[in-house]
């Protein structure tokens, strides 16, 4: 399969999920940094090492699990099976644009309607407090490159598709009554997307802010291009682990992304099942 073109790729490994997840799902969560823990919550599930999906990246980063589970929502959500997404490939471990949305294709072409793209976010906006959940309106890709560069293939979508609503009005509005109903506060804003891994400097923040950015981050802006092209409603949800570079007066660590995340993840569950429960 070496010189298979990408579209025969994601079919085949949309093959492999269809033959082993039972009912299909109707929704994809992509689970970021630290809080690849969703995928627990799921139950008759059925979870597939990303290793044994033929031509799937593998994502190496600490609190990345790497698996696809698929099952249903808990907390009483009959019926609405999803695909959780514990580790993503990132820009950054150097895999191709293509690669790092080769997933979101999958999702696609197993005929999800939607997918729940979530990150860990630096902190922009200082309105923001560190753990709080933002909903994504609208992205700024500054990743200095696009997952649809290259010959368009047209079963997947068109070669110029329209990005004026990259994070659906419709799913923005049900998540901020899901968040409503579960007592979750959340806040709305801009993402940044850059390649990293390098965090930001702190003038390169204030760039940023002043170009309209209220977090930033190293992923979701190709997946969420790549799931347009292919017709795929989308829904952004950060997670503000930190406040970024230069705002409080401390250095940048992982360690406090993944504690952060781990801190609000009983909040980020509640309103994922929630959102879930209204789609
Ligand atoms: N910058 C970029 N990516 C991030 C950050 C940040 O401050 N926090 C979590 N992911």
């Amino acid at each position: 399969m070496a010189d298979a073109s990408t579209f025969d790729q994601v079919e085949a490994a949309a093959a492999a999920v269809r033959s082993r997840c039972g009912a299909l799902p109707q929704t994809a969560i992509v689970l970021g940094s630290g809080l690849g823990d969703f995928a627990d919550t799921l139950t008759d599930a059925v979870s597939i090492p990303y290793e044994d999906l033929p031509h799937w990246p593998a994502s190496k980063v600490v609190g990345h699990a790497g698996r696809l589970v698929v099952g249903t929502v808990a907390g009483g959500v009959a019926g609405k099976r999803v695909a959780a997404l514990a580790g993503r490939a990132h820009v950054y471990e150097g895999h191709g644009l293509e690669r790092v949305v080769f997933a979101t294709r999958v999702m696609g072409r197993l005929g999800v309607r939607q997918i729940i793209l979530t990150n860990a976010a630096g902190g922009i906006n200082t309105g923001f407090a560190q753990g709080a959940l933002m909903i994504i309106d609208d992205h700024i890709n500054l990743m200095g490159t696009n997952p649809l560069v290259g010959p368009n293939d047209d079963r997947l979508g068109p070669r110029f598709p329209d990005m004026t609503e990259v994070y659906s009005t419709r799913l923005r509005a049900l998540a901020e009554a899901a968040a409503k109903a579960r007592g979750v506060a959340v806040t709305h804003g801009v993402y940044a997307a850059l390649q990293g891994p390098s965090y930001e400097t702190p003038a390169e923040i204030r760039y940023l802010r002043t170009s309209g950015a209220d977090a930033v981050g190293m992923s979701t802006v190709p997946e969420a291009i790549a799931a347009r092209h292919m017709g795929v409603e989308v829904l952004g949800i950060s997670c503000i682990t930190n406040m970024a570079a230069g705002i409080l007066p401390q250095p940048l660590q992982h360690d406090e992304v993944l504690e952060t995340a781990r801190r609000v993840r009983g909040a980020f569950v509640s309103l994922l099942e929630g959102i879930i429960e209204r789609l």
